[in-house]
């Protein structure tokens, strides 16, 4: 696996943090990939093809299932996090109120906009749909919970590990006040996959969401953990694949890179990054106007959000890649004009404190070294940036 490679003009060696975005392809995931691109067979198909891309699809299922913590035929295939947070929250609302349960879907307001979309395409359907409160660290209020989840409903959507802030979650203890009311949990676990070991997740929720990209897999492949039993009704009505819950022929090559990246996705690995995390932190906060979003709450070790007063986080992006570095904003960027970040306004700040913010996600390839030279680029790239606003 690489994070600093040349880039496309081979001039300068890059350093690559922003692994929340995707991560590199992992060479045994790439190796898997080619082997599974020489066969032929739909695993559809009851002929010897068939049969072996059949093989292919169910050992790999298995191997997910076992990192998961969960049973292979609790394990839906899909075509990334995105497809596996609609299934989740729309297929478990819908076989919520199938089985009688009032149409109330909640969801934090610093969901991925997949969880968020899926909330809202609900509504169309007949389901109210409800944002949860936050504090200012991204922790779901759990006075405000209770008193939302007394009145009965459907769903509750919360992720484990969030994309911007890197800020966990206790899905345990958000799971038992869920169930103790009569409602599902759906979680998305898209950030903490490979960070942090994920039974303890699969324990407590009914769903759960991954993506194989963000582990060192492909993009384009993902899968839905549901609880067994759980009937879930499926979005898209076409077609008999994934026991009848994600129909459309199996995408056999991006199933067997998944499963190598999850034989590799050893939170041990991001222990280490933490480390390094914790180092980038210091030296930012050691520059003027520095503030850090979700220092309050645990986070995930490898994100870091930070906030520099006074300048856009757009232009520090920018400059950083001209430089040779790869950060994100959480910004959207429609039609030329930056919207600032729905999950900061969440926290609590002003539209122009959250044009200020710039994501730093790291991965086990990072060395201390590149923490070293990103902060000696900064102190430059922010004054600029400030005198230039
Ligand atoms: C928390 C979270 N959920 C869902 C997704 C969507 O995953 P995918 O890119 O595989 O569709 C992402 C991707 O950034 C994410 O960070």
């Amino acid at each position: 696996m690489m994070s600093a490679g040349l880039d496309p003009c081979q001039r300068t060696v890059r350093i690559y943090f922003d692994h929340n975005a995707t991560t590199p392809l992992a060479g045994a995931a790439r190796a898997a990939m080619v082997r599974a691109l020489d066969r032929a067979g739909n695993p559809s198909s009851v002929h010897t093809e068939g049969r072996a891309a059949r093989d292919l699809v169910e050992a790999a299922r298995r191997q997910v299932a076992a990192w998961l913590g969960g049973e292979p035929d609790e394990v839906v295939f899909t075509s990334g996090g995105t497809e596996a947070d609609v299934l989740g929250v729309v297929g478990l609302a819908r076989a919520a109120r199938g089985a009688g349960r009032l149409p109330r879907v909640m969801v934090a307001p610093i969901e991925h906009p997949a969880v968020l979309g899926a909330a809202e395409a609900l509504v169309a359907e007949g389901f109210a749909v409800e944002r949860l409160v936050v504090d200012a660290d991204g922790r779901v209020d759990g006075a405000d919970l209770a008193r939302r989840l007394a009145g009965g409903g459907a769903v509750v959507a919360v992720a484990a590990a969030n994309h911007e802030l890197g800020t966990r979650q206790d899905i345990a203890a958000l799971a038992a006040m869920a169930r103790a009311a009569g409602w599902w949990l759906h979680v998305d676990a898209v950030q903490l996959a490979g960070k942090a070991p994920l039974p303890p997740v699969v324990a407590a929720a009914d769903a759960v969401a991954v993506s194989a990209h963000k582990i060192g897999g492909p993009a384009g492949v993902g899968a839905l953990w549901v609880r067994r039993g759980i009937d879930l009704a499926a979005v898209s009505p076409a077609g008999h694949q994934e026991r009848e819950r994600r129909p459309g022929t199996e995408n056999v090559v991006g199933i067997a890179g998944f499963a190598a990246a999850v034989e590799l996705a050893d939170p041990a690995r991001y222990a280490a990054v933490a480390g390094l995390a914790e180092r980038l932190e210091a030296g930012l906060l050691a520059l003027p106007g520095v503030a850090i979003q979700g220092r309050g709450a645990p986070r995930v070790g490898n994100t870091v959000n930070a906030r520099f007063a006074g300048a856009r986080g757009e232009a520090i992006v920018i400059a950083l890649d001209l430089a040779g570095v790869a950060v994100s904003t959480g910004a959207a960027c429609t039609s030329g004009s930056v919207k600032p970040s729905p999950v900061l306004l969440a926290l609590g700040l002003g539209a122009d404190e959250a044009r200020e913010a710039v994501r730093f996600s790291l991965g086990p390839s990072n060395t201390a070294d590149e923490v070293d030279r990103v902060l000696a680029l900064l102190g430059p790239i922010v004054d600029r940036a400030r005198r230039h606003r």
